[in-house]
């Protein structure tokens, strides 16, 4: 009886690492898309653009450069910055605390849409898939400075 019960435990516990295996891949799967993947549509960064200038440019330029405090959103230092981390944590910070005086003024998509433009400024490629709005989708997609 010990010994069927010992020989259970064992399938049991084979299971148990065949299944977080598979989890583990899957995770890793999901964790290696880039924004070197074309995680948003050419359309979408088109809707970005005149959003984008109508609540973000007054501060952050035009050319997204960046105006005094306001730093710039594109390219070079900006996405160094963010180098490492993941498109959900960008999507994070602006959903919670942009733009600056209203950072509820303008919608989820709307803010999907602004970073979709943003990437596309950056030289990021554009893809088949439009960006989701969801934060925990984005966090399955790094930020790269450089291409992998
Ligand atoms: C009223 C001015 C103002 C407006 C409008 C504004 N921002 Fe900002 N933003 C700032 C300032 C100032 C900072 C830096 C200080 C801070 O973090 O609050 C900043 C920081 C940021 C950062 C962090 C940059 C980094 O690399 O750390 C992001 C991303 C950002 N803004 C995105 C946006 C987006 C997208 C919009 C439009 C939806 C927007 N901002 C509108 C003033 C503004």
């Amino acid at each position: 009886m010990a010994r069927i019960a010992t020989a259970a435990g064992v399938i049991l516990c084979w299971a148990c690492v065949a299944t977080s295996v598979a989890a583990g891949r899957g995770s890793a799967a999901r964790q290696t898309q880039s924004v070197w993947d074309g995680v948003y549509t050419q359309a979408q960064a088109q809707r970005g653009e005149p959003l984008y200038e109508a609540a973000c440019a007054e501060c952050h330029g035009s050319d997204l450069t960046g105006i005094e405090v306001a730093p710039g959103l594109a390219g070079g230092e900006f996405v160094w910055n963010w180098n490492g981390l993941t498109v959900g944590d960008l999507f994070e910070r602006v959903r919670i605390s942009m733009p600056q005086a209203d950072p509820n003024s303008i919608s989820r998509q709307e803010k999907a849409d602004i970073l979709a433009y943003m990437l596309q400024v950056s030289g990021f490629p554009a893809g088949e898939t439009e960006m989701a709005s969801r934060t925990n989708q984005l966090r399955g997609v790094s930020f790269l400075a450089v291409e992998p």
